[in-house]
């Protein structure tokens, strides 16, 4: 943030020009000193309305929380009491297992880096360890594979909720990007959970907003005791109102700019003799490319680019198994930021030692 020439595609955040209508709120709502206040607890209504009707999701009611991560913290700590184990995956996102390692939750990590589960966690692997009343947390898309759950696949991890008496956490944060997506919400809704995000879709990362979305007699386990009972940020409510008002051009235009970059970044891996993209088409805003077999390691790849003044993650965030094997690229950026990142992977060449 502080080397402004940077080329920004590590951290999944939008960074093209925002809606006019995001910004005008932002403004307005500064202008009318808003932030003096406090917000509803769990959200302004309007918003909490467009939410639900995004997800097109009828009877079911919305917390909304201090981004998506809010609300996972919460859920991991206001169910962590009741539940048994979390059920989660490698590569994932470490933040709810690291909730709950707090509280003395025990959590089953499962490998899904192969083609055998089609990079992404099968019911048949969650039988082998989940338990009576476990939480499962699934992120679909999946970050950092791109890899999305096909309706049977969720129907198959939902029955076994069902028979375990086990809940769900639906993690739809890259949804947005998604070619089809199914919500385990509409197969389980007495005992899903799922987390919305606006940092992605709407590039609204800094201002921290997301929510929770669940049947009512399930969201009321967080809502008894919401953890910011004093409401979200109140502006990045009016700008998130705005951007669901303003959603369909704008995530056209975000899809397009995002699958030309994908397209450009396929392009540049592919004429290099570095790297093959792990999961193909991705459905998020982002692509995992293996280093492994042209002998580099993930974290000198990105060190390599940062010479060049472009940041990428190395897989070792999401990863402990599998991490060093492979980069993640942000796409949802500015075409010339794709074009950089060409530009910087062509240099990069086979590494002595290669298997
Ligand atoms: C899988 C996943 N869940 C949740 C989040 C957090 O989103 P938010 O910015 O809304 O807190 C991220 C952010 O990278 C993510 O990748």
């Amino acid at each position: 943030m502080d080397r402004p020439g940077m080329v920004w595609m590590g951290q999944n955040t939008t960074h093209l020009e925002p809606p006019p209508e995001v910004v005008d709120a932002l403004i307005e709502s500064t202008r009318s000193r808003e932030f003096q206040l406090y917000a509803p607890a769990l959200g302004f209504e309007e918003l909490r309305g467009l939410i639900a009707e995004d997800l097109g999701l009828v009877g079911f009611e919305v917390m909304v929380t201090d981004g998506a991560v809010g609300g996972l913290h919460h859920i991991c700590t206001a169910l962590a009491p009741s539940i048994t184990r979390l059920v989660t995956s490698d590569p994932g996102w470490p933040w709810p297992a690291r909730f709950l390692a707090l509280t003395g939750v025990p959590t089953s990590t499962i490998e899904i880096y192969s083609p055998d589960c089609h990079y992404k966690l099968q019911a048949r692997q969650m039988e082998e360890v989940i338990e009576e009343g476990s939480l499962i947390y699934l992120i679909d898309p999946l970050n950092p594979l791109g890899s999305a759950y096909e309706r049977e696949e969720l129907e198959a991890i939902v029955d076994l909720a069902r028979r375990t008496g086990s809940l769900l956490v639906h993690d739809c944060t890259y949804r947005h990007f998604a070619a089809g997506h199914t919500l385990a919400a509409e197969l389980y809704p007495e005992g899903t959970f799922t987390t919305y995000s606006f940092s992605k879709w709407l590039g609204l990362a800094g201002l921290r907003l997301g929510a929770v979305v669940a049947r009512p007699d399930l969201l009321d386990r967080l809502s008894r005791v919401p953890s910011n009972p004093l409401g979200a940020n109140i502006q990045a409510q009016r700008a998130a109102i705005a951007g669901l008002k303003a959603k369909g051009e704008w995530l056209e235009r975000v899809l397009d700019v995002n699958a030309g970059n994908q397209r450009i970044v396929a392009a540049a891996i592919a004429a290099s003799e570095v790297g093959e993209i792990v999961v193909e088409p991705s459905h998020g805003n982002f692509l995992a490319v293996d280093v492994s077999a042209a002998g580099w390691d993930a974290e000198a790849v990105c060190e390599a680019l940062l010479d060049e003044e472009v940041f990428i993650r190395p897989g070792t965030y999401q990863s402990p198994a599998f991490g060093r094997r492979f980069v993640k690229i942000s796409t949802s950026v500015p075409t010339e930021w794709a074009e950089r990142f060409a530009a910087a992977w062509s240099k990069l060449t086979p590494r002595a030692g290669r298997p």
